[in-house]
């Protein structure tokens, strides 16, 4: 079971136990990007496995070889949206998990001056075509991006909506939770703060770079 810490009611921190080697590995520094690209994947899995426990299902006849019964199918549909670039590493992991989902990409980007969130792509339809949002990104620091995504989805008309990351900071679960109290926050890991470049300490450094080799190094 994922742990809640008492400051925050709506997040929800894994603790299990593969979870917690891999993200040894993420964090560190000399880890290689299609290392990195690997275990984003891995702990996108085990971290969205225990955030959609609670999606629904409905009953449905299945004929094994020796007898009919009483099973499941997924009833909720689900949408996921990775937000460019970082999220996509976790979009397969998802999709692994939910196969029927639907994949809605917004593209936003936290201006390094400001450190606000500038949408860049949208391509939602009118209305909401799904009835449980899962927001794909590996990191949570200031909060900016993900309220941002959120209002989006919001204002689409999403009525249910979870925010899946690896690694949060306490600025931005507090940003997030405040706003949008009503939305859960799943994550590997609460790490400390952010420093004056709105990093996230210990943190991993840029998500997006590490996956993608763009660091420049
Ligand atoms: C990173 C990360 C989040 C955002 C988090 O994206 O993937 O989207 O920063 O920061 P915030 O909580 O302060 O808003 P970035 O802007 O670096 O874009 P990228 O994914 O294209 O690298
Ligand atoms: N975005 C990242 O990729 N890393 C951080 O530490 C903060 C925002």
């Amino acid at each position: 079971m994922p742990e809640t810490p008492p400051d925050f009611p709506t997040l929800h921190v894994s603790r299990h136990p593969a979870v917690l080697h891999k993200l040894a590995l993420l964090r560190t520094v000399e880890t290689e990007p299609k290392k990195f690209r690997e275990l984003v994947r891995e702990i996108s899995w085990l971290v969205g496995y225990e955030a959609l426990e609670d999606a629904r299902v409905r009953p449905l006849r299945v004929r094994t070889p020796l007898e009919e019964i009483e099973g499941a199918e997924l009833a909720d549909r689900i949408g996921l949206i990775p937000i460019l670039r970082a999220g996509l590493g976790m979009v397969d992991a998802m999709l692994e998990l939910m196969p029927t989902a639907q994949v809605w990409h917004l593209g936003l980007f936290r201006d390094e001056r400001t450190l606000r969130p500038v949408e860049y792509y949208n391509r939602l339809p009118d209305t909401a075509t799904v009835d449980l949002c899962l927001i794909l990104d590996p990191m949570l620091a200031t909060g900016g991006s993900a309220t941002a995504a959120i209002e989006v989805l919001k204002d689409w008309g999403a009525s249910r909506i979870k925010l899946l990351n690896l690694i949060a900071a306490p600025e931005g679960v507090r940003t997030v939770a405040t706003a949008h109290p009503d939305v859960a926050i799943h994550c590997a890991a609460l790490d400390r703060q952010l420093d004056e470049r709105g990093y996230i300490l210990p943190g991993l450094g840029d998500a997006g770079d590490r996956q993608f080799g763009t660091g420049g190094s």
